[in-house]
């Protein structure tokens, strides 16, 4: 379905969702296709030589706008279902480096801050003029981070505000690699700058504040790129890229919802199957474990590359934890979930250095403490931090999704702990990654009305 259609449907459906707990919560749940590794398994199988079997691919809507991007820019893609319990199959015919076509439409990348800062990476410097933007969301979010240093390879790209906001214009220049050191610990930037650096003259040199997820440099060099990584360093060579087939992992982002369901709740014992486990992405698991999680992993395998476990969690006495530092951009997203472990352990939870959270498909730390603080939460916060104070309990009550999937998944669980029922208002947002998220809720014995 084309992108507006999907994004009609969405605006059409603002039915609140209610959600109350069972007594006991078992069961069993497949995590979704990863989706920053469904990003990138379509984005750079439309610039490889040959084509490409995708499995297990994200159900997510922010992932069908990537495809929807790149089929403007003349990639053939087609779509079918995956095998049982597996996500869709995707089919991708490569165009090779160089073939991308000219789009005749504005390419839209929804509420996708990865399809918009990788596909800057891929459109810069191309002998063809694009547009992208988005919804009100992307339009909003910081894009500077990553025109500018794609100027400083030598690209032509404009945007709102000084060239900082989305929409993006791209009109062409000649790529030359650099050395950078980037502000922000971002695989969104990361990423864009190797996916440019393919294409420059020279090496492209990149420095990382701290380690942010690697799924783009594993899938490049899987692909044939020069790409190397040394600590907080990674280079990339003007390289071709091969089609490889990609098995996508589960999401551990997703996973992450039942985690801390299964331990907050207080007779509960659920297993996730199939998640993603690259340390890269799989801080949240440590931090609960930091706040005394029973979690084990088991049936610890590789899938193309990636490692994968069954995650089982059972209920937990919680403790309050400090996260900070290093371990941050491994959980970023995990972070509005995190805290409703942190609400119901005893003691405080810090979240520092968390800033990136402001600038989100919606401001994180502040969503968080509104719909907390009406749930009977106290939570504190500044421009970097938010801290829970854990009260052991979660009133009921209607809270606003905020425009942001994983916001208003984050009360979703909730509701299953809750003293009274959650609803939550816009509560159709979870499709931005998991349109089988209140589904799933009531496999697990939950109530949804
Ligand atoms: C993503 C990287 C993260 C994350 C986003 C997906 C990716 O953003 O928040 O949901 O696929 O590269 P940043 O790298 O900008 O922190």
């Amino acid at each position: 379905m084309p992108l507006a259609s999907r994004r009609l449907y969405a605006h059409n459906a603002l039915m609140p969702v209610t959600i109350s707990g069972p007594k006991r919560l078992r069961g069993e749940i497949t995590a979704p296709g990863d989706k920053s590794v469904s990003h990138r398994a379509a984005m750079f199988n439309a610039i490889a030589n040959g084509s490409a079997t995708l499995t297990n691919f994200s159900p997510g809507e922010d992932c069908a706008s990537t495809l929807d991007v790149l089929r403007s820019l003349g990639v053939e893609i087609d779509r079918g279902p995956g095998a049982e319990g597996l996500g869709d199959t995707i089919h991708v015919s490569g165009l090779g480096m160089h073939r991308l076509t000219e789009p005749a439409e504005i390419l839209d990348a929804g509420n996708s801050g990865t399809t918009t800062r990788l596909m800057s990476g891929i459109l810069a410097g191309r002998d063809i003029f694009a547009v992208l933007s988005g919804d009100t969301s992307i339009r909003s979010r910081p894009m500077g981070r990553v025109v500018s240093p794609l100027r400083q390879m030598g690209a032509e790209i404009f945007g709102r505000k000084d060239n900082t906001l989305a929409p993006l214009a791209f009109a062409g220049g000649k790529l030359t690699g650099m050395r950078y050191e980037m502000p922000v610990a971002s695989a969104q930037l990361k990423s864009s700058i190797l996916l440019a650096g393919l294409r420059a003259d020279g090496e492209t040199q990149l420095t990382q504040p701290a380690q942010s997820r690697d799924h783009t440099e594993r899938m490049l060099s899987a692909m044939g790129a020069h790409v190397e990584t040394e600590r907080n360093n990674v280079s990339v060579r003007p390289s071709e890229l091969e089609a490889i087939d990609v098995y996508v992992p589960g999401d551990i982002s997703s996973a992450a919802f039942w985690m801390v369901a299964g331990l907050v709740h207080p007779d509960a014992e659920i297993t996730v199957r199939g998640v993603g486990i690259n340390p890269t992405r799989a801080g949240v698991i440590d931090a609960l474990k930091m706040m005394n999680a029973d979690i084990s992993l088991e049936n610890e395998r590789d899938a193309a590359g990636e490692p994968v476990a069954d995650i089982v969690v059972r209920s937990s006495n919680l403790k309050g934890a400090v996260i900070a530092g290093d371990i941050v951009p491994l959980l970023i997203d995990e972070i509005p979930i995190i805290a409703v472990a942190a609400a119901m352990a005893e003691g405080e939870t810090r979240f520092e250095d968390a800033g990136e959270l402001r600038v989100k498909e919606t401001d994180r730390i502040a969503a968080t403490a509104d719909w907390m603080t009406a749930a009977g939460v106290r939570v504190e916060t500044t421009t970097e931090t938010m801290t829970v104070h854990g009260a052991g309990r979660l009133l009921g009550g209607t809270f606003n999704g905020h425009h942001d999937h994983r916001i208003a998944m984050s009360e979703g669980i909730a509701g299953l702990i809750s003293e009274s029922p959650v609803t939550i208002t816009g509560a159709e947002i979870a499709s931005i990654s998991y349109p089988q998220f209140w589904t799933e809720i009531e496999k697990l014995g939950g109530a949804v009305e």
